[in-house]
């Protein structure tokens, strides 16, 4: 599946091409017929703690997420939307409550699966960039390549497209700290969408940035989604930044407070 990355033609993936792997993963009864919803949460609740000391960050979440859209996750602080964030990312489990992923439920797989579905069908992109340190920005989106084995040619052609896509052509050899925070956040980008992800988690993504580079941030996921069919769910403090959205849900308290479409339509 050596398909050429650059030039690719905008397409919504209805189903992905790993969806054999998905299946594999299985579950008694599999997918179902028709394309499930990507991400259906039902009732998640995540408590830390325990006892007297017992605090619930999610108190019975239910969220439905389809292929292809773009949605803005605000809310105050500590009303548990990188709880949330963390649970569809398979960084952690719920205390209760179901989580499928395109019909598959999540809390059915083994380790090796969580693993295999988080590296084959997910992206990650925080507010702190998370890049490694004197470490070119080619090395870092290489990163999750190496994890599956590619030879090498492979990887650097497809790490620099990658870095093409976010508009870090010539900055191939640079370290972040040879970049600038917008840079390194592009570079953190190219990482989480090498590999061609379904879904990117974004968690204030542009929580380290000054406004014209948030906005710069914000105009590359809505082209990863537009052209890529990349879902993207990220969490904003900032209108600003969830106007790019197709579709906002607010957190209060650990559940969905509101669930509003943005009156933008899909580009
Ligand atoms: N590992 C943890 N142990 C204990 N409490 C936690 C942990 N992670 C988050 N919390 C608590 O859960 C609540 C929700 O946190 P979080 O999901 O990070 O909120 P948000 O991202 O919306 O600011 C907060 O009150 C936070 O203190
Ligand atoms: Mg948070």
């Amino acid at each position: 599946m050596n398909r050429e990355r650059s030039g690719a033609p905008a397409q919504r993936r209805a189903w992905p091409t790993g969806e054999r792997a998905v299946r594999a993963m299985g579950e008694e009864g599999g997918v179902a017929a028709a394309e499930p919803p990507l991400i259906v949460l039902s009732a998640i609740t995540k408590s830390y703690g325990r006892g007297q000391a017992t605090f619930q960050a999610l108190r019975g979440v239910d969220l439905e997420v389809d292929t292809g859209e773009f949605v803005a996750v605000m809310g105050p602080s500590g009303s548990g939307k990188s709880t949330m964030m963390n649970l569809l990312g398979c960084l952690d489990t719920p205390t209760a409550g179901s989580y499928r992923f395109l019909g598959v439920q999540v809390e059915g797989l083994d380790r090796g699966q969580r693993a295999l579905l988080r590296r084959h069908y997910l992206g990650f992109v925080f507010q702190g960039f998370n890049l490694l340190a004197r470490t070119s920005a080619l090395e870092n989106v290489e990163l999750p390549l190496l994890y599956r084995h590619q030879p090498a040619a492979a990887r650097h052609a497809a790490a620099r497209a990658a870095l093409a896509q976010v508009g870090l052509t010539g900055w191939e050899h640079h370290s972040p700290a040879e970049l600038s925070g917008g840079q390194q956040q592009r570079v953190a980008v190219a990482r989480a969408t090498v590999t061609r992800p379904l879904l990117l988690l974004a968690d204030e993504p542009t929580g380290n940035l000054d406004t014209r580079t948030s906005h710069e941030i914000m105009e590359l996921l809505g082209q990863l989604n537009a052209e890529q069919g990349i879902t993207v769910l990220m969490v904003t403090h900032e209108p600003e930044m969830a106007a790019y959205a197709q579709r906002v849900v607010h957190f209060v308290d650990g559940l969905v407070a509101s669930d509003r479409s943005n009156g933008r339509v899909a580009r």
